[in-house]
């Protein structure tokens, strides 16, 4: 039960939302990257502008329109995404963490563009930094959400994960399902907190998804009626 006003469920409150997929460069022309459109996340800024909060989008490579009325901070890599999140952090009620981070990235940078040479080419990888592995370490009251996109085993996984991260909520989605995953406009979503699910929506779209999941994060708050 909402006691309060739509519009202003979460008015005053700072959101940031990280989104799109990283891009980790090998040499001064290609990147490592993945599928990721940043459109959920776009959606979940959007829903929580309108609920009524100021809202910060940290994005990486996007392939949709980011909403208007929200501060827009590009980066391209991991590391990157990681220090713009931290520099915010103190001062942000929601963390939500749409982004698709780069598990690895070339553990040598190239100055210059590769040249072609032998039949294969062996690339060495790094881990990149979990960024909301670190907020969840650093957290002092900031509310984090997490996304896990998993293609089997989905509650199992998204628990590890809530639990690892030390999420508030972890929002699963299976993407090898129809109607979920990367570019669509659909998405098809589980909701854990750390005692288990606490929703399973039918297929809706991304822009619903974020409306239901923002207003949940706000029933939540510290100090919210519900
Ligand atoms: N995440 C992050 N930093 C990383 C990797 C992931 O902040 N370096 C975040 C994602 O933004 C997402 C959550 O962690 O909110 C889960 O991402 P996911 O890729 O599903 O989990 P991983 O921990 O990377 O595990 P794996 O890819 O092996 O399933
Ligand atoms: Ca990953």
């Amino acid at each position: 039960v909402q006691f309060f006003q739509r519009s202003e469920a979460l008015k005053g409150k700072k959101v940031l939302v990280t989104a799109g997929g990283t891009m980790e460069r090998i040499d001064p022309v290609r990147y490592l990257t993945n599928d990721s459109s940043g459109k959920m996340g776009f959606a979940i800024a959007a829903a929580a502008r309108e609920l009524g909060a100021k809202v910060t989008i940290v994005a990486a490579r996007t392939f949709a329109q980011p909403p208007a009325d929200v501060e827009l901070v590009q980066v391209e890599s991991a590391e990157q995404m990681l220090d713009e999140v931290l520099s915010r952090f103190t001062e942000t009620d929601i963390v939500v963490k749409a982004a698709a981070v780069a598990d690895y990235r070339p553990a040598a940078a190239f100055g210059e563009k590769l040249k072609k040479t032998g039949g294969t080419l062996v690339l060495e990888l790094e881990k990149t930094p979990d960024i909301l592995e670190t907020l969840g370490r650093r957290k002092t009251g900031q509310f984090l959400i997490g996304f896990a996109a998993e293609t089997s085993n989905l509650e199992h996984y998204a628990m590890d994960k809530l639990r690892r991260k030390n999420c508030d909520l972890i929002v699963g989605n299976n993407v090898s399902q129809e109607g979920a995953g990367f570019h669509g406009d659909t998405n098809i979503v589980q909701i854990f907190d750390a005692e288990g699910e606490v929703a399973s929506w039918p297929i809706l779209s991304k822009r619903e998804v974020a409306e239901q999941l923002m207003m949940l994060a706000a029933e939540r708050l510290p100090g919210a009626k519900g």
